[in-house]
């Protein structure tokens, strides 16, 4: 059966717990490539859904004193709920106390049995509930848990055992030969670590006199199946194993498991030797991204700095939560989710560079075009500035793609922003508000079809992430509400000459941020104006001291020096040549008495990335570079050690 699909999956997520920014995290990152693969016309399946068994359920339903079964059907309605709300378009959300998913793991359980691949056997070692991991003497810190560092319980008691052991020099060959199998690759290198110590057999029952909650061992009524045996089943239970074969083989094997690196064993070790017991091929990758942490600490329940998704999507919106997670974190690393970054980001990005371009589009082509997207003919390319931000868009497409497949969705999205960042430019640099002026009105309808058509393209980019802003922009810009063809982002001139645009509101309100006065004072729910939302962060104003919203104006960004010239007839001043990210800048500073030219060359800098071009005796600078000076010496700010250029300085 053919392979062209595509077939993603988050964890099942325990319901027991609220949902916090990380379970929103995963399930965006998979709504984002799903989206993507759909509209580049990928048959996709995408799963997710609640992982209901277990020992934390069995406790939590005894504390309410009601059945486990009305625990679960109340908890998984706060994930269904955010789910919807967040714009997820999971295919399918299997919940493993549903008939369709019992029924798999049981067969695949007495199937094991009967190959004998599961025996009994006296167990004598530790458990981990909130893990839900059993661990032997040796792999205990401190006695507690080697995972999460919370207290274990001694366990001494009859067990089935699954024979995972025989497994282990298959999977480390296994492990070496696919590269892409575990992603990132130092999380590779941990399973490969984990490996080097000898595999223990896995525990995967508990009797039903202490847990009776789970699925029962099909060739042992006293016993109920360890509840990551039951979860992990999921991933083939949903999309039909033993049920319908011709289903299942069009999806499996999975192109992606998504999942934090907090349960990189389970799936990176149990899953595949599980899989290799049921004679099935493997995923193709398992992705583990890194943790959000809140502030410098590790989010959870009990330290109560977890941060809610719904009360980020009532304050600032469902797109703005979308955009922040995925722009924020390199993929694969632990990043801070901090409120002040989200609203700094969200400012720079969304509000400025890209809802100021749409809104200053919309305004000319209504004012100079009647409101009608400008004739332009593909000629134009043969203009200099106008091929020039072509060829900046194209490399937007370019890094989107490869930033899918290299799963540095940050990167892709990072691209796009700096291509509407020259979009903004170009305007600067052709100034259509001169142009209407002349007579011949060729330059200007160029101009403003080039800008609005690089925004279309943007704005497809952009559409798996933030889809609804996305649609909306794409309504402005006279296009139809179907969903955006990524087929011909390489084509100029899609959008339709004569078209209507439409006027909309601001499409990302600024944020200001008001100092909260009191500490009893609640955060305001956002008031949204027309073009300005509020919000209240952080402590009391003090007089003389600039707002945290002034200093969340400026972008800086780090740059390379690649090459310096002097300005003719001007002493001090040097023309740089800058790559920041992917972008090419041209910057002037009067750096010249303070620095030879070759030494420049190769610094990593810190400009205001988003300050107004400017000409400073006839050269054009496209931002300022930043230097300390005291006295008679003056010192470019540098990077201290090795960081790619176009990083943003928090
Ligand atoms: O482990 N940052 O469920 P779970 C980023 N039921 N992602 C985070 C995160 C954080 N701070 N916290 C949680 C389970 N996640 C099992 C899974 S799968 C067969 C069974 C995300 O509710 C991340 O994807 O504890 C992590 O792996 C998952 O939620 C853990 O969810």
């Amino acid at each position: 059966m053919s392979k062209n699909s595509f077939y993603i999956t988050t964890p099942i997520y325990y319901v027991n717990d609220k949902p916090h920014i990380g379970h929103a995290y995963t399930t965006i990152l998979a709504d984002v490539l799903a989206r993507y693969h759909r509209l580049i016309g990928q048959p996709t399946f995408f799963l997710t859904g609640a992982d209901e068994h277990g020992q934390k359920v069995q406790k939590a339903a005894e504390y309410s004193s009601i059945r486990p079964q009305d625990h679960v059907d109340q908890t998984v309605v706060r994930f269904e709920e955010l789910w919807k709300k967040l714009q997820i378009t999971n295919d399918d959300f299997i919940r493993t106390t549903q008939v369709r998913h019992t029924n798999v793991v049981q067969e695949i359980l007495q199937d094991l049995y009967n190959r004998g691949d599961i025996y009994q056997a006296e167990y004598d070692g530790w458990y981990c509930v909130s893990d839900e991991r059993f661990f032997t003497e040796k792999d205990l810190v401190d006695q507690d848990c080697p995972e999460c560092g919370r207290p274990v319980e001694r366990i001494k008691e009859k067990n089935y055992f699954f024979k995972m052991s025989q497994h282990q020099d298959w999977l480390n060959q296994y492990i070496q030969d696919h590269p892409f199998f575990i992603q990132p690759d130092f999380r590779r290198n941990e399973t490969l670590g984990f490996l080097r110590k000898k595999l223990n057999d896995l525990c995967i029952s508990r009797p039903k006199t202490r847990l009776s909650w789970g699925i029962e061992l099909p060739f042992d009524k006293d016993y109920v199946t360890y509840v990551w045996f039951d979860a992990l089943v999921n991933y083939i239970s949903a999309i039909g194993y033993s049920k319908n074969n011709d289903r299942f083989t069009s999806w499996w094997p999975a192109n992606y498991h998504l999942i934090g690196k907090d349960i990189l064993t389970t799936h990176t070790v149990y899953w595949p030797t599980m899989l290799k017991a049921m004679g099935l091929p493997l995923p193709k990758t398992i992705f583990a991204h890194g943790l959000w942490l809140s502030g410098d600490t590790k989010m959870s329940k009990s330290l109560g700095n977890v941060v809610n998704p719904m009360d980020m999507i009532d304050r600032y919106g469902v797109d703005a939560l979308r955009y922040f997670l995925v722009a924020e974190m390199t993929l694969g690393q632990d990043a801070r989710f901090m409120e002040e970054n989200f609203v700094r980001r969200y400012n720079a990005d969304l509000a400025n560079d890209l809802g100021n371009l749409l809104s200053r589009i919309l305004t000319m082509i209504t004012r100079y075009c009647n409101g009608l997207i400008p004739a332009c003919d593909p000629d134009v390319l043969n203009d200099e500035p106008s091929s020039d931000l072509w060829d900046t868009i194209q490399l937007a497409v370019d890094k989107m793609e490869q930033s899918i497949t290299d799963m540095r969705l940050d990167q892709g999205v990072a691209q796009v922003m700096a291509a509407i960042r020259a979009i903004n430019r170009y305007l600067e640099i052709k100034q259509p508000w001169h142009l209407v002026k002349h007579e011949d009105k060729t330059p200007l309808n160029i101009t403003l079809y080039t800008a609005a058509e690089g925004l279309h393209v943007c704005a497809t980019l952009l559409y798996p992430v933030i889809p609804e802003k996305m649609s909306v922009v794409r309504n402005a810009l006279g296009l139809s509400d179907q969903e955006p063809d990524m087929a011909h982002l390489r084509t100029w001139g899609q959008l339709k000459t004569g078209a209507a645009i439409k006027q909309i509101k601001a499409l990302f309100p600024r944020i200001e941020i008001h100092r909260k006065k009191t500490e009893t004072e609640k955060p305001s729910t956002s008031l949204k104006k027309e073009n300005t939302m509020k919000t209240e962060i952080g402590e009391e104003k003090v007089e003389g001291l600039i707002s945290y919203e002034d200093v969340s104006k400026v972008t800086l960004r780090t740059a390379k020096i690649l090459e310096a010239t002097k300005v003719e007839n001007a002493d001090k001043l040097v023309q740089l040549q800058v790559m920041m990210g992917e972008e090419r800048r041209q910057l002037v500073a009067g750096i010249a008495l303070y620095y030879d030219l070759e030494e420049l060359i190769g610094k990593t800098v810190i400009v205001v990335a988003n300050l107004k071009p400017a000409k400073i005796r006839g050269v054009e600078s496209q931002g300022m570079i930043l230097a300390a000076s005291k006295g008679e010496s003056m010192r470019l700010i540098t990077v201290d050690g090795e960081l790619s250029s176009g990083a943003i300085v928090k």
